[in-house]
């Protein structure tokens, strides 16, 4: 029997004490008939999100507005949302790769920016070690926001945001006070609820169809890259483990993989591995953007990383369970969120 439903079972016993059946009481009764394999264990290799950043508000407002705001780029036309937007889940919805305002063939499928705070490293190939750093080069890099000099930057932002700035705690606008208003924000993206949490808190029973998918997604091996908080994020992988990724298509720049930053030939092709939370709804995926459903993407990499041609009921429930992977930002589904 699992931790969970012993804790489960200890709850109800202290309800217990009340006149009539509570609510819980009613789920805790329904959910004792239900087989030991629907509930969570304190082994699971996903945590949930925490429910709350604790971050201060008035740092999460004011980085909200400058990440919106097209003052940061050289051009005046680009802000952050221009790529991630918020509302189509942290990406541009149904784009496969970015296109950057100086070269159209941009190169990268866009990453969501929600829960990027649980990422260990940034961008495909893990480039960056920090939020800050990465938002200092991108920043400053003529591909993506192209906002000049610092000399240039600063005074246009105080121009318009020193006020805003004092009125958020920082002394005044700064490099490093610009730079953590923003990370503050980003880091507040994080997506809490979605069914596959509520389900390791045991506050939601998954479809049979979800276990299963949970079941196969750790018994074909997907768990051993996809796991911790963010179910991926946190180390680095061949994009080809077991067969070639790229056969049949030819190998640009941007499939390199690790091998720009390191020149080693082990690093040919490797990439961080991704976040898989929220995953149903940000396609097309991979780094290049080249599978346009969630299926097809579990149907190459059961093949490529793993070896196996998984049939189609079985990439269905894993699908199912990736589904469940969708949380939510400030109450509403990342799916359903319009604003
Ligand atoms: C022109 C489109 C574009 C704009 C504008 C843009 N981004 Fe991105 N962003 C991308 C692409 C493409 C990547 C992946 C780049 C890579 O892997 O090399 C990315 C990666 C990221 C990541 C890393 C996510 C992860 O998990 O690795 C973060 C965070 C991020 N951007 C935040 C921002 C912020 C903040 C701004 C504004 C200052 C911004 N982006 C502006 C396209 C854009
Ligand atoms: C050996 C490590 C490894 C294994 C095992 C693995 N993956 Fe991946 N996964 C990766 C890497 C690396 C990428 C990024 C590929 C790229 O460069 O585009 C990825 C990408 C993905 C994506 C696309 C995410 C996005 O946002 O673009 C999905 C979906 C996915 N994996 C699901 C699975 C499933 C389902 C399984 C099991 C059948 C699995 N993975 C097994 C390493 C792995």
């Amino acid at each position: 029997m699992s931790a969970a439903r012993v804790l489960g079972i200890a709850t109800v016993a202290a309800v217990g004490l009340a006149c009539t059946p509570t609510p819980t009481e009613l789920e805790q009764e329904r959910r004792s008939r239900l087989p030991d394999s629907a509930f969570a264990t304190s082994e699971d290799p996903i945590e949930p999100i925490p429910t709350r950043t604790g971050a201060d508000p008035r740092k999460v407002a004011l980085g909200r507005a400058l990440f919106s705001d097209p003052i940061l780029s050289g051009n005046g036309s680009t802000s952050c949302a221009s790529c991630h937007v918020l509302s189509e889940a942290g990406i541009v919805a149904g784009e496969a790769r970015s296109t950057h305002p100086r070269d159209d063939t941009g190169p990268y499928n866009v990453p969501t920016v929600f829960n990027v705070a649980f990422n260990a490293r940034f961008n495909w190939t893990g480039r960056f070690a920090t939020l800050e750093d990465h938002l200092r080069a991108l920043l400053l890099n003529p591909e993506v926001m192209d906002a000049g000099t610092w000399e240039e930057l600063l005074p246009r932002v105080r121009r318009k945001y020193e006020r805003r700035f004092v009125e958020a705690g920082y002394p005044s606008v700064s490099e490093a006070t610009l730079i953590d208003a923003i990370v503050t924000f980003q880091r507040s993206l994080v997506t809490p609820n979605a069914r596959f949490d509520r389900h390791l808190r045991s506050e939601e029973v998954l479809s049979e169809e979800e276990l299963e998918g949970y079941e196969a997604f750790k018994s074909v091996g997907c768990i051993s890259c996809h796991q911790g908080i963010n179910v991926g994020g946190n180390v680095f992988q061949r994009f080809g483990v077991m067969e070639d990724a790229f056969e049949g298509r030819t190998v640009g720049r941007r499939d390199m993989g690790r091998f720009l930053l390191t020149g080693r030939p082990s690093d040919v092709h490797v990439f961080r591995v991704p976040s898989l939370r929220n995953v149903a709804v940000t396609a097309p995926y991979f780094h290049d953007g080249s599978a346009r459903t969630l299926e097809d993407a579990i149907t190459r990499m059961a093949a490529v990383q793993l070896g196996y041609v998984l049939p189609g009921p079985q990439v269905a429930r894993i699908a199912a369970f990736l589904r469940t992977l969708t949380g939510e930002y400030e109450g509403v589904s990342v799916g359903e969120s319009r604003r």
